[in-house]
C-alpha cells in the first residue's frame, strides 16, 4: 500500500487499521488487500445502485489479483438494514461454504456498511471485514469506528456490535456519480469535522468550496483524508464512546436528528439536519456569549456555499422539541449540547438554558 494514500490509522483495543483514500483504488482493490494477507475467496456485499460499476469493478478487480470474489446484491436504502436481510445473506455463506478466515467486504454506503460489519460481526463468531465506502458519508464517517449495526421496527441501529474493520479504503473518484443533492448533504459532515476539531480544513472548505462540489480529483482527495483523519482519530481516542470525545461528532446531530425524526426521514436528509441544526447551535453559542456573531456568519456562509439548508421552515417547535426529548444523548432529562468555544473546539454544554433552545427553534422554523 502507497503511504501517499493513507489517510489514518485506527488504533483500538484489539490493534490498529488503516484508513486509505485515493483516486480510483477500487480498480486496485485486488493488490491492496493481498498486501494485506487477504486470501480468497472473498464475499462482497453490495447494493443495487452501487453494483454497476462498483460492486462489480471490485469483484473484477479481486479476481484479477487471483480472489475468487462472490457478490451478494441487496436493494438500496435504510430498509435493507434489516435482521432478514443479515438472515439472507448467512444463509448465503452458508451455501457457499463461507470459512472463518475467509473476509467479507463492503462495497457501498453506509447502510451496506453497516449491515455487512454486523453479518462480518455475527457469522461464525466473527470473520474478516473491510470496508469500501463509496458514498461520503460511509467514507467520512460511517466505514470509520466500527460501529455496525441493523434497525428494528421501533429505532434506527438498535442491535449492533463494535466490530473494526481490518481495513477501510476509500476510492474518492466514486463521489462523482453521487446526486448534487447528495454530494452537498455528504460535504456536511465534513465541514463539521473543520467547525468542531480542525480549523485548517474549515479554511480549505471556503477556499475550495466549488472545486469539491464539482469533486475535483485532487482537492476532494485531499479533504476527504483529512476528514477521515479526524474522525481515526477521535475513534482511536474513544473506541466505545465512553470518554465524552466521540460524542463531539454530534455537533449539530441534536436539532438534526430531531428535524429528521419528526417528519419521518422523509424531509431531510441527514447532513441537511445536521446544517440546520450546525447553524441552531452557533446561534445559542454566540447568545452564551462562547462565540462571537462572526462565526454565526461563518457558519452561515460555508453552509449556503455548499448548498445547505440552514432553517426548517413551517416545521412545529413542539414537534422538534418532543423529537429532541427522545434523543439518545438525553441525560437527567437535559439534552447535551455540542458547542464551539471556537472553530475547532467544541465542548459538551448541559447548561443550555430551555428558553434559549426555545428561541433558536423559533427563529430556525420562521
Ligand atoms: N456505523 C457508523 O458509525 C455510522 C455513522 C453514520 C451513519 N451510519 C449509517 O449510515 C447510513 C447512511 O449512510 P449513507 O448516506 O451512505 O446511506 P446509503 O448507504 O443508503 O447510501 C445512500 C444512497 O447512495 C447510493 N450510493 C452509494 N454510493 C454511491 C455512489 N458512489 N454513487 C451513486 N450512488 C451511491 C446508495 O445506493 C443509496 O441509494 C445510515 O444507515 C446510518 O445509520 C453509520
Amino acid at each position: 500500500m502507497t503511504d501517499t494514500d493513507l489517510a489514518a490509522t485506527v488504533h483500538h483495543s484489539g490493534g490498529s487499521y488503516p484508513v486509505v483514500a485515493g483516486w480510483g483504488l477500487i480498480d486496485r482493490l485486488g493488490e491492496r488487500l493481498l498486501e494485506l494477507g487477504v486470501k480468497g475467496p472473498a464475499y462482497i456485499i453490495t447494493d443495487d445502485n452501487v453494483m454497476r460499476p462498483y460492486g462489480r469493478n471490485a469483484q473484477w478487480a479481486l479476481q484479477r489479483a487471483g480472489i475468487a470474489a462472490h457478490v451478494f446484491i441487496i436493494p438500496p436504502g435504510e430498509p435493507s438494514k434489516t435482521f432478514g436481510l443479515a438472515q439472507s445473506i448467512y444463509e448465503w455463506l452458508v451455501g457457499l461454504k463461507a470459512e472463518r478466515g475467509q473476509p467479507i467486504i463492503a462495497v457501498g454506503g453506509g447502510v451496506v456498511g453497516d449491515l455487512a460489519g454486523f453479518v462480518a460481526a455475527t457469522f461464525l463468531r466473527g470473520v474478516p471485514f473491510f470496508q469500501v465506502p463509496t458514498s461520503m458519508a460511509a467514507m467520512v464517517d460511517a466505514s470509520i469506528g466500527g460501529k455496525v449495526a441493523v434497525n428494528l421496527p421501533q429505532a434506527k441501529n438498535l442491535v449492533g456490535a463494535f466490530y473494526q474493520p481490518q481495513a477501510v479504503i476509500a476510492d474518492v473518484q466514486a463521489l462523482s456519480t453521487l446526486g448534487k443533492r447528495e454530494l452537498s448533504e455528504g460535504w456536511a459532515e465534513a465541514i463539521k469535522h473543520g467547525l468542531i476539531l480542525d480549523a485548517d480544513l474549515l479554511d480549505v472548505f471556503e477556499e475550495h468550496a466549488e472545486a469539491l462540489m464539482n469533486v475535483e480529483p485532487e482537492i476532494s482527495t485531499e479533504v476527504i483524508r483529512r476528514s477521515m483523519a479526524i474522525k481515526a482519530d477521535v475513534v482511536s481516542q474513544d473506541e466505545r464512546e465512553t470518554l465524552g470525545i466521540r460524542i463531539l461528532l454530534n455537533y449539530g446531530h441534536t436539532i438534526g436528528h430531531a428535524l429528521e425524526s419528526s417528519t419521518e426521514y422523509g424531509r431531510f436528509m441527514h447532513g441537511e439536519g445536521v446544517s440546520i441544526g450546525m447553524m441552531g447551535v452557533a446561534r445559542m453559542a454566540s447568545r452564551l456569549g462562547m462565540i462571537p456573531e462572526s462565526i454565526v456568519d461563518r457558519h452561515r456562509e460555508i453552509l449556503q456555499r455548499f448548498n445547505l439548508p440552514i432553517k426548517a421552515s413551517g416545521m412545529s417547535v413542539d414537534q422538534i422539541r418532543y423529537a429532541m426529548s427522545l434523543d439518545k444523548k438525553v441525560q437527567s432529562g437535559a439534552n447535551r449540547w455540542v458547542m464551539l468555544e471556537e472553530v475547532g473546539r467544541a465542548v459538551v454544554r448541559q447548561d443550555v438554558p430551555w428558553e434559549l433552545v426555545d428561541e433558536t427553534l423559533h427563529e430556525l422554523v420562521d
